[in-house]
């Protein structure tokens, strides 16, 4: 079996991270969520006064784009990846909501994309790799072996999002979740830079009627054919 390259990409809250860390590690390959980066950089600009309010300081942000190391690291207790900012796991806080609430605007400047992209490639170097995103089979890895668009009717989405916020304890309503990710979505597949597509080569993958077992059961399978 020869090692390849998998690209995820596809809408917010379709469970493409589940996904992909599933089969990662049914596969033994790494998994990175190319998400959790631009979740990083958002952090740092926070904390670092990047943002004054909802306003983001591009020339602050580009000077410190040197400064800012993204790493992945196995957690033993979760057996799952966390992500790293500058040496400290950020894991936790980059899931917050102050951070979901800014990271758009983050995700849409140039050079924020160019490293982060960079780093992205530098991984998948051996290949052996699961990325999930938005532009992994378009921009990242074009040639990727295996490339699966990821999606789910927006209210089916939605309901899933209202369940695990209101297990976190978060108090919201089916409607405002909905609203915001159908934002989401305008604000993905319109912005200027690597906007979300499905590359010409990806299969589609609709899990709005799907259970977990059997999109892992399709994604194995789409995996096998490729890698053998
Ligand atoms: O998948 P996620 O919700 O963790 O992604 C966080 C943000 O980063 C979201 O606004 C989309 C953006 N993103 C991106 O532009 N390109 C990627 N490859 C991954 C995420």
């Amino acid at each position: 079996m020869k090692k390849i390259i998998i690209a995820l990409d596809g809408h917010s809250s379709c469970g493409k991270s589940t996904m992909a860390k599933d089969l990662a590690a049914k596969i033994g390959y790494k998994y990175i969520d190319s998400g959790a980066m631009y979740r990083a950089v958002t952090l740092y600009s926070i904390e670092n006064g990047i943002f004054k309010g909802e306003q983001l300081n591009p020339d602050a942000l580009e000077k410190a784009m040197d400064h800012i190391k993204i790493d992945f690291h196995p957690n033993p207790e979760t057996g799952k990846s966390d992500t790293y900012l500058n040496g400290k796991n950020v894991e936790k806080k980059i899931r917050g909501m102050e951070v979901a609430g800014k990271v758009s605007p983050i995700a849409t400047v140039g050079f924020v994309r160019r490293a982060m992209v960079r780093q992205q490639q530098e991984f998948g170097m051996e290949k052996g790799i699961v990325m999930d995103g938005r532009d992994i089979g378009t921009v990242v890895f074009p040639h990727a072996e295996l490339k699966v668009f990821v999606t789910a009717r927006p209210e089916v989405r939605a309901q899933r999002r209202l369940d695990e916020l209101k297990a976190k304890g978060e108090d919201t309503t089916f409607e405002e979740v909905l609203d915001n990710i159908k934002q989401r979505d305008l604000i993905d597949s319109t912005r200027s830079e690597s906007p979300l597509r499905k590359a010409d080569d990806a299969f589609v993958l609709d899990n709005s009627d799907l259970t977990i077992d059997e999109q892992n059961k399709i994604l194995l399978k789409m995996f096998q054919e490729k890698s053998n």
